[in-house]
């Protein structure tokens, strides 16, 4: 990919050349494959933030620059002037689809949004007060249980409508976990809506009533879905590689990639982050105090929505959604002291020397949950929003990755530290 080779030397006196490789933007990367043949050497790199794991035509990013790219495209223009049923394709197919490939995957798409029957029986087969997510990884993974025509991973047909089937369902599913928790009537999807509105009709309706759809909280959450809709090769993507890697099927790999979106340092934060402006607004906590406690090493409270491994300069999602909130807020009968909180908040961080120093500024949970409370999505729903926008990323990677001339089973190595060789007592 360069004519660039970077010699590395043993203290053994032996010496290996390794190429550099250079992908269409960002650094190089050097290519360690025979390092541990020729030198006899692994690599050390706890989190993988300096390990390139595989080459993906997907998403870039540039962190200290705050640049996030799908296939070329720039977030800001496509969360302006996209929608987020035209930006699945764009992740899954690599271009943006002329008009008759758009109507031709949107009625793939709709054809595919009901669930089997008894995948209605299972999710009630939940306790009452289930977490949104247990039902949501479970029921996913429950997937391959049911849909076996579309498991044999060999097959790329098997594979394209395994995406389609998670891309069309998830929105049913997510809104089956919401109703089953509430204990509301499951509500069958309704093909004649787009992908938004046919999930906001789906949560919100019941059959008693007719629903009323409101286009400015549907075209708020088509953006919010656009925004998390693909991310690199952050924890849960990695994940969904990884299980994939071995042949799992694509549903009991985006199960594994839901598990690991679950924590709060990954897609668990718009929900810490409604927390704890929460606990702010109700304890009286004053601002200074919260940053003094996220400041203190001996206090392991950390602003939630603050920092990012990649983004160093400001996440662009951020930008877009704090606009969005403003926008939203005034048109819905949105919650404007919290948004005002989170404003104060995040004037006092950008000022404050630590975060300045550490390069820690509003990630795109910062506001997403403001958003999504004020579309009246409950907090316990907030991961399974942004599982539901992020599974077109995590498919789009698998799909690549099965397409990967260069792949292989993921096995990473390690640094052996515990006891030396001991016998056994009684052993000689
Ligand atoms: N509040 C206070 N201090 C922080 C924070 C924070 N939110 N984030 C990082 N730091 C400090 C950290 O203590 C460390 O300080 P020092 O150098 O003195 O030891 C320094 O900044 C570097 O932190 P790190 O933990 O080494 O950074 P990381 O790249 O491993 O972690 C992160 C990235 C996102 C996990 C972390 O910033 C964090 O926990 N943020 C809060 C949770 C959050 O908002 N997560 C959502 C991420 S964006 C959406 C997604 O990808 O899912």
């Amino acid at each position: 990919m360069t004519n660039k080779k970077i010699s590395i030397n043993s203290d053994d006196g032996k010496s290996a050349e390794f190429e550099v490789l250079q992908g269409t933007h960002g650094p190089g990367c050097i290519d360690l494959t025979g390092l541990y043949s020729k030198l006899g050497y692994f690599t050390y790199d706890p989190g993988f933030g300096m390990t390139g794991s595989c080459k993906s035509g997907i998403t870039f990013i540039n962190g200290e620059e705050g640049i996030l790219l799908h296939r070329g495209y720039p977030i800001d223009q496509l969360a302006e002037k996209s929608s987020y049923l035209e930006v699945c394709y764009l992740l899954l197919y690599g271009e943006l689809p002329s008009t008759d490939e758009f109507a031709s995957f949107s009625a793939t798409i709709k054809n595919h949004t009901m669930v089997h029957e008894n995948i209605r029986d299972f999710i009630n087969g939940f306790r009452y007060d289930a977490h949104p997510m247990a039902m949501l990884v479970g029921t996913v993974g429950a997937l391959s249980s049911f849909y076996h025509d579309s498991t044999d991973i060999s097959n790329p047909e098997h594979r394209e409508i395994s995406a389609h089937r998670l891309i069309a369902k998830l929105p049913t599913i997510a809104s089956y976990c919401y109703k089953h928790h509430r204990g509301l009537p499951f509500m069958y999807p309704d093909n004649s809506l787009g992908y938004t509105e046919n999930f906001m009709q789906m949560m919100f309706s019941v059959p008693a009533q007719d629903y009323q759809h409101n286009p400015v909280a549907a075209r708020a959450l088509e953006v919010l879905l656009i925004l998390h809709a693909d991310h690199e090769q952050n924890a849960s993507t990695s994940t969904v590689r990884l299980a994939g890697s071995s042949g799992a099927n694509p549903f009991a790999s985006i199960a594994a990639g839901i598990a690991s979106l679950w924590g709060p340092a990954h897609g668990g934060a718009n929900e810490a982050v409604v927390n704890m402006l929460e606990n702010i607004y109700n304890s009286g906590e004053t601002i200074e105090t919260t940053i003094a406690r996220a400041k203190d090493k001996n206090d392991p409270f950390r602003l939630m929505g603050f920092g990012h491994r990649v983004y160093k300069n400001f996440d662009p999602r951020a930008k877009i959604i704090a606009k969005l909130c403003h926008d939203l807020l005034d048109d819905l009968d949105g919650d404007q002291p919290m948004f005002d909180l989170a404003r104060e908040l995040e004037q006092a961080t950008l000022a404050d020397p630590y975060f300045q120093d550490r390069r820690l500024y509003p990630n795109v949970d910062f506001y997403s949950g403001i958003i999504l409370r004020a579309l009246n999505i409950p907090m316990n729903m907030f991961t399974v929003m942004f599982a539901m926008a992020r599974t077109v990323g995590w498919i789009s990677h698998w799909l690549e990755m099965h397409s990967d001339p260069e792949f292989r089973i993921g096995r990473p190595r390690q640094i052996y530290t515990g006891h030396a060789t001991r016998d056994y007592p009684g052993a000689s």
